[in-house]
């Protein structure tokens, strides 16, 4: 019989050695299963992380264009009957090594959508699939990130095709026997696929607060944060950051705007993040969906900031906000990781706002101004422009973002079209899309299938 291949990526980080004795017994139970066992500890490589680019689907199928470590961990994914990522629960999320990585393994789908489990995802590269085990660790015991952390992996299951799956919370202090028979349950459990009705519940609970916020008596500062790593092309969180930018400053508003990918990644970049931040009543998060959370620089830019927010004590409280949008019609697949910015908020003592998800983000901008682009480039998006409008109405009085925002941006763009008609041209268009930017590339229809890291 074939021995069991595994690939465990350790995402702890410098901070974190007090969550080690839990790797050891989890090790432990692994080296027991007599399986071959390869180990990645993340915070010991040199990783670059994703630009957005998409060229390991148009210009180097299957493989991304960094070269790097990235490549090696791809393909021991690929040849793996299991793959374990072990990480801080981070405000219900992974940690940014985690995600740095994760980001690294769309090349292991194809550019091609497809329906799975009633909504559209990537189809994959390979015929194998990689069992998912994510084991997340925590310092106090916190249900609602543990139950987050837990819908995260069901979706990234989901998405990655996983074989099957399982998603267990443990807390560092509990008991090395119990922290035994809980690791030893998670590596044979087989957890249930989250459903879709699950993520849209979630995305509502997202923006409809019980709490009711005081409207402010003036207006304020606002400081944007674009979170998107893109670098050639204008991303489409920046443009609908900043239309409600704009909308404030119209309002009387003081505001600015700071990209990660041009400041966090510097020594001084980050003192002045932490500056700006200081300066503001309200934050606005704009990023991309990326593996169905926040992207590996927006995860750093909130690890990096918790602890100041937390020992900074401020006058009253921060506001804060976020607009995500995603690749795939749907806009419930953003619920996970507009509730990692609402547990960020409740761990560091800022005020939730809510938050605004958009599917369809590249063909609805288009990395395209809100009003004025080409009409003819683009389906109409008059209802993203209401639902911005009425967000930053509210917004601009430091007021809860209304649940009938996002019910407006999940609306079909096409008028008279039903949803399923328009998901079903999306995947049509998207088809003829990569082929026609494959071909710009030079890369033929068959080469966009290429299995590189495929067992021989
Ligand atoms: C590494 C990576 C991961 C992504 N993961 C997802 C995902 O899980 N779900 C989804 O719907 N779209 C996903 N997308 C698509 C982006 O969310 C989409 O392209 C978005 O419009 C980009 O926005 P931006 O221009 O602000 O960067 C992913 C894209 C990349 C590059």
């Amino acid at each position: 019989m074939r021995t069991q291949k595994i690939v465990l990526l350790d995402g702890t980080g410098a901070g974190d050695d007090d969550l080690l004795p839990v790797l050891d017994i989890l090790m432990d139970e692994l080296h027991r299963s007599g399986a071959t066992i390869q180990t990645f500890p993340l915070r010991g490589l040199t990783l670059g992380s994703c630009i957005g680019c998409f060229g390991c689907w148009i210009k180097t199928p299957g493989i991304c264009v960094e070269p790097d470590a990235g490549r090696k961990i791809a393909q021991a994914i690929v040849q793996s009957d299991m793959t374990i990522l072990f990480t801080p629960v981070t405000f219900g999320g992974y940690s940014s090594a985690i995600k740095n990585i994760q980001e690294r393994f769309i090349p292991l789908a194809l550019p091609d959508f497809e329906m799975y489990h009633g909504e559209v995802h990537h189809q994959p590269r390979y015929a194998r699939h990689s069992r998912l085990v994510s084991i997340g660790v925590q310092r106090q015991s916190n249900d609602a990130a543990a139950n987050l952390f837990k819908l995260l992996v069901g979706r990234n299951a989901l998405n990655f095709h996983a074989s099957s799956y399982a998603a267990e919370v443990v807390v560092n202090t509990a008991t090395p026997e119990h922290l035994h028979q809980q690791l030893h349950t998670a590596l044979v459990r087989h957890d249930t696929l989250p459903t879709s009705q699950v993520a849209k519940s979630l995305l509502s609970a997202t923006t409809a607060s019980s709490k009711s916020v005081a409207v402010m008596d003036g207006p304020g500062r606002a400081l944007l944060i674009i979170g998107s790593p893109k670098v050639k092309t204008p991303s489409n969180s920046g443009i609908l950051g900043s239309y409600v930018l704009e909308q404030l400053q119209q309002r009387g508003w003081t505001t600015e705007s700071l990209t990660l990918r041009g400041n966090l990644l510097r020594g001084e970049g980050q003192t002045e993040l932490l500056a700006a931040v200081d300066r503001a009543d309200l934050m606005l998060l704009a990023f991309p969906l990326y593996i169905d959370s926040l992207p590996f620089l927006m995860m750093k830019f909130l690890e990096a900031i918790a602890p100041h927010l937390l020992t900074h004590s401020q006058e009253r409280p921060k506001r804060l906000a976020a607009i995500t949008n995603n690749g795939f019609p749907e806009a419930h697949h953003n619920a996970p990781a507009l509730a990692i910015c609402q547990q960020f908020a409740a761990d560091t003592g800022m005020v939730w706002l809510g938050g605004l998800a958009l599917g369809a983000g590249e063909v609805l901008i288009g990395g395209q101004p809100i009003v004025g682009a080409p009409q003819a480039e683009r389906p109409p998006i008059l209802h993203v422009i209401q639902a911005l409008d009425i967000a930053s109405a509210t917004l601009a009085k430091g007021q809860t973002i209304p649940t009938e925002v996002n019910q407006l941006l999940a609306k079909t763009p096409i008028p008279l079209v039903p949803f399923g008609l328009w998901r079903w041209l999306f995947i049509r268009l998207a088809h003829q899309y990569w082929r026609q930017e494959a071909a710009d590339n030079q890369v033929s229809e068959e080469a966009l299938f290429a299995q590189p890291y495929a067992e021989v």
